[in-house]
């Protein structure tokens, strides 16, 4: 046994962390379903380091140095499963099973308890940076067994990426705490996409720029405080110009958005915590509407009134976009950071949202200048009831928020649906205000079902009387 860590599922992501490995001078042991793909690995990129080439999973698992790291980088689902069975079958108490998959946390919770029964340590770790992450540096988030993580952690830290020396990889908590962690990534990744699309929609159709033109917006916001992936990965899409047509690729690509499923869980998981994930939730329904192609097909062509007038400063309205985008962002996070609260209060994760900042800033598609920030209001008071309440950010939000409202007023005018900036507004709004409309629906459900309602004045649930003399009683 030579190998200090295996890989099962030689995908583009596996084989790319495979390799990441190797080069970090770890010996890994290689596995797939078809040998085919091991043997292409090895082939074509054998010189990055040192592999042990197996076909059978006993074969595997007999390469490796115990307590035995394997790392599953399979579809998630019943593939996961099904690997791990094979898996578990010949593994012996004390070794670490990874599943790098984008796992739902509910099945890891699963996965590690069926394992932790039989001796096994189970460790769901969310992995993100897409296939360039995985090849030179991902950010990881692992969950399971804090003990695990001693024998693990030394690996996935070398090969994770890098913010001023510190690795983009923690123990995030027990059990499914890693997948989870990774879900609500995958979600604040949704509505950032979804925002820069917003912001993109309006500075063509509003203002009248090229694609072109707006690649240049956004290479220039890349280097102020909107700085991230997105936004430079945003430039690059824009200003591609396809082959074929000579046009702008993003004119010849299929306005449908498509999606493997982490959005839509981030937000069913959010509706079971009662936390409000706006901004998420909308990027998973935008999405969806732009799928709806019969339906959009039908409806082209309703009207859209005529209360369009155009932004006369463009170089004003843009640096209002610009802002309406940050503070609509930072609401975006301020939401998933929510969640997470939630989620560790749920599952009793202990989960510390200064570590996520902070494995956040390299690696992950939602790298930004601005998780800078994030960290250091955790670290500044770790108890923050809000991310737009630490000085940084409700400082960023004041200075923005009347360029917020002349995006949104100005959108909803010429009908350019921007649903995202808009409920991330609406948010801010809802959060900050003295009174909500809320007593009003607690008024209605009395009405209608006696569900009582509580004072502004006086301790208690009451209850008035609608179909008698209406009077109050208190109920408790
Ligand atoms: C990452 C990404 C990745 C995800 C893709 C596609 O962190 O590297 O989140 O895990 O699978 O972004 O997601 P959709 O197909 O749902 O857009």
């Amino acid at each position: 046994a030579t190998a200090q860590i295996g890989v099962t599922g030689l995908a583009v992501m596996g084989s790319n962390i495979a390799r990441n490995f190797a080069r970090h001078g770890y010996t890994v042991a290689l596995h797939n379903r078809s040998v085919a793909k091991t043997d292409a690995l090895l082939a074509e990129h054998g010189t990055d380091g040192e592999f042990v080439r197996t076909e059978t999973i006993e074969e595997f698992v007999g390469a490796l140095e115990k307590p035995r790291r394997v790392l599953i980088m399979v579809k998630a689902g019943e593939a996961t499963d099904a690997v791990i069975e094979e898996l578990a079958a010949v593994m012996e108490p004390g070794d670490i099973i990874i599943d790098g998959g984008n796992a739902l946390y509910t099945d890891t919770i699963r996965r590690e308890a069926a394992m932790a029964a039989r001796g096994l340590n189970f460790v769901g770790a969310g992995i993100s940076g897409g296939e360039e992450g995985a090849l030179n540096g991902p950010a990881i988030m692992p969950g399971g067994p804090k003990e695990s993580y001693e024998s693990l952690g030394p690996l996935l830290e070398s090969i994770s990426a890098k913010v001023d020396g510190v690795p983009c990889c923690t123990h995030i908590g027990p059990d499914g705490s890693g997948h989870f962690v990774k879900m609500v990534h995958n979600g604040i990744e949704y509505a950032d996409m979804q925002l820069i699309g917003e912001a993109y929609h309006l500075l063509r159709d509003a203002l009248g720029a090229s694609a072109g033109e707006i690649a240049e917006v956004f290479t220039q916001w890349n280097s102020g405080e909107l700085e991230s992936y997105l936004v430079e990965i945003t430039a690059q899409v824009l200003a591609q110009v396809d082959a074929k047509t000579g046009e702008p690729l993003v004119d010849v690509i299929v306005d449908a958005a498509e999606q493997k499923g982490t959005g839509r869980w981030t937000v069913k998981s959010a509706l079971d915590l009662g936390i409000p994930v706006t901004g998420i939730a909308e990027a998973v329904f935008a999405r969806a509407l732009s799928g709806s192609r019969a339906q959009r097909k039908a409806a082209h062509g309703l009207a859209a009134g005529t209360l369009a007038e155009k932004p006369s400063d463009a170089v004003q309205f843009t640096e209002d976009i610009r802002r309406a985008l940050y503070a609509s962002k930072i609401v975006a996070y301020a939401q998933g950071f929510d969640q997470i609260a939630a989620g560790s209060t749920e599952y009793n994760w202990g989960l510390r949202p200064g570590d996520l900042a902070t494995i956040w800033r390299g690696g992950c598609i939602i790298r930004a200048r601005f998780l800078d920030r994030i960290k250091d209001a955790y670290e500044a008071d770790p108890l923050l009831q809000s991310l737009i309440l630490a000085p940084y950010f409700r400082a960023a939000i004041e200075e923005s928020v009347d360029s917020w409202r002349r995006v949104v007023s100005t959108a909803v005018q010429l009908g350019i649906p921007v649903p995202a900036f808009a409920s991330s507004l609406a948010y801010y709004d809802a959060l900050r205000a003295e009174r909500l409309p809320a007593a009003l629906t607690q008024g209605q459900r009395d009405f209608f079902g006696a569900h009582t309602y509580e004072r502004v004045d006086a301790e208690g649930h009451y209850h008035t009387l609608w179909s008698g003399d209406r009077s109050e009683v208190r109920t408790d």
